[in-house]
């Protein structure tokens, strides 16, 4: 089956992904028109959103990338979140090195605002590289009570507390080719 046939209903179409990052550029652009930005992409959900977002700020900027694991394949959060890259040289043993921010304006971009507990850990975690300032844009936020509390700088849409899918964002890894977001039909979350 085509991967449409997996969706309950399309919330936000390619011309309404795009008028919306439209906007947050111009946003974006605005607040950032006398300073460096370092962009801190978190893979892989943001990719889509990232590549398509940077692309309408006419700025000079930094693209760095970290990735985290939560969901383990699961519709809810773990709790736990993992930091999977960037990973030292061969001269760092392997161990998480932090993008160097230090004195930087950073603008941290991630693809969906769940329960809080990703972004409020990357936002400590990079806290402590001591940047000049830290700014989260998110495409998606969800309405709900978090589990840790983030305040975004910058928001794409507010959904409602649903398990969303496409443009970037995966169930078990998949639909992240969608070119649209929408609403992952309810018996395929439930399977396995
Ligand atoms: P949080 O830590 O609960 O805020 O979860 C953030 C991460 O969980 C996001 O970066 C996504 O990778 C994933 N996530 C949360 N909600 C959804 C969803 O509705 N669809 C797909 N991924 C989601
Ligand atoms: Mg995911």
């Amino acid at each position: 089956m085509l991967l449409k046939g997996h969706l309950e209903r399309v919330l936000f179409d390619e011309p309404a992904i795009h008028r919306r990052l439209d906007d947050i550029a111009a946003q974006i652009s605005n607040d950032y028109r006398d300073r460096e930005l370092t962009v801190i992409a978190v893979l892989h959900g943001s990719l889509m959103f990232v590549a398509d977002l940077l692309r309408r700020i006419p700025l000079p900027l930094k693209l760095e990338c970290l990735s985290v694991a939560s969901y383990h394949g699961k519709a809810q959060t773990s709790g736990k979140v993992i930091f999977k890259l960037p990973m030292a040289g061969p001269s760092g043993g392997g161990q998480i090195t932090l993008p160097d921010i230090a004195g930087r304006d950073v603008l941290i971009l991630d693809d969906i605002l769940d329960s809080g507990q990703t972004l409020a850990t990357i936002q400590e975690t990079l806290e402590t590289a001591e940047p000049r300032s830290i700014r989260v844009c998110v495409l998606l936020s969800k309405k709900k009570q978090r589990v840790r509390e983030v305040d975004p700088d910058y928001v794409g849409f507010e959904i409602e507390d649903e398990f969303v899918v496409g443009y970037g964002l995966d169930f078990r890894e998949r639909y992240r080719n969608l070119p649209y977001i929408g609403v992952l039909r309810k018996e395929l979350l439930e399977e396995g």
